[in-house]
């Protein structure tokens, strides 16, 4: 076997409704790995400019028309926001064919709403996050009964342009995903901002403070994947007896810090199943 061969998307066309950040992403993730040739990408969007823009730098056609996009492609992405998803599901209904995979990354939107919609039944959604615009995002994803095993293996070759995958069959875990890895990086930037501006008020300049809290994020990180212990072993050999990490990690409990990160994902959690059915802004859990 030749193990060179890169696996690829069969002379298929993609097609992206909406052609923004997380479009470039999975756009850029395709090129790299030569799955698809730039002729065979279809950029949608309301903006000529951007459509250049997308045209100059990795040689795609791009429309302003989202049934052109739709007619013309066999794997048809839904990138767009989900407030614009209401414009553009009518737009594409009538315009897709039976053997289509459509993939939608728009947060929020079950199965059911897009398969009714569009009136088709081969749809698979996923629920990405930022750090697939360099290749190291996490995406879950849940395919329709009706796609294919060939579609799905479609499905996940394209999501793995953004990085890691794991498909999963019940659709709840979309949401919790949507609250966990999908919003996670806010999360971790916020501790990371914290971290930086603690850094500042003792004293170091943000430049240095800003480059130790990264390598700190990115080393933690890298370690705890080479090891087989369980986290709070590994903050446990760093913290030893009446030491500088007992007193930071006990004014860390007594904040709550806990209680206010599960909170916080629970509540990102409601939201995004509120937001699936309508539900008006701001609805928290008691
Ligand atoms: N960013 C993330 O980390 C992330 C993570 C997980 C899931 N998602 C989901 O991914 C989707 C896209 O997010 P994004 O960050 O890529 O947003 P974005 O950068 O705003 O991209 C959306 C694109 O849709 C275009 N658009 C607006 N109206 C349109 C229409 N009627 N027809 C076709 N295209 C239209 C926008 O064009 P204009 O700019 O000209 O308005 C924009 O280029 C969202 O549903 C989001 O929930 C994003």
């Amino acid at each position: 076997m030749n193990t060179d061969l890169q696996p690829t998307l069969g002379g298929k066309t993609v097609s992206f409704i909406g052609s923004g950040t997380m479009a470039e992403a999975i756009i850029t993730g395709l090129l790299k790995q030569g799955m698809v040739d730039p002729e065979r990408i279809i950029a949608a969007g309301p903006r000529a400019e951007r459509g250049h823009e997308l045209a100059r730098r990795y040689g795609v056609h791009w429309t302003t028309d989202n049934e052109e996009a739709a007619e013309g492609g066999d794997l048809i992405i839904l990138s767009v926001k989900p407030q614009v998803l209401k414009t553009v599901i009518p737009q594409i209904r009538g315009h897709l064919r039976r053997q289509n995979l459509v993939l939608s990354i728009v947060a929020g939107a079950p199965l059911k709403l897009l398969a009714d919609g569009m009136a088709h039944a081969a749809i698979v959604r996923a629920m990405p996050n930022t750090p697939g615009q360099i290749g190291q995002g996490i995406t879950v994803w849940i395919p329709s009964q009706e796609v294919s095993a060939a579609l799905r293996d479609e499905a996940r070759l394209v999501l793995s342009a953004l990085g890691d995958e794991i498909c999963v069959d019940d659709e709840d875990y979309l949401d919790m995903a949507t609250a966990l890895s999908g919003t996670g990086p806010a999360y971790v930037f916020l501790f990371m901002e914290a971290m930086i501006d603690a850094g500042v008020h003792l004293g170091f300049s943000r430049r240095m403070a800003s480059h130790l809290v990264m390598q700190t994020m990115q080393g933690a990180v890298a370690y705890a994947r080479q090891n087989d212990h369980h986290v709070a072993e590994l903050r446990n050999q760093v913290t030893s007896p009446g030491g500088t990490s007992a007193e930071a990690i006990y004014q860390l409990e007594k904040g709550g810090l806990r209680t206010v990160i599960s909170k916080a994902i629970w509540a990102a959690y409601q939201r995004s199943r509120s937001l699936a059915v309508g539900r008006p802004r701001g609805t928290l859990p008691e």
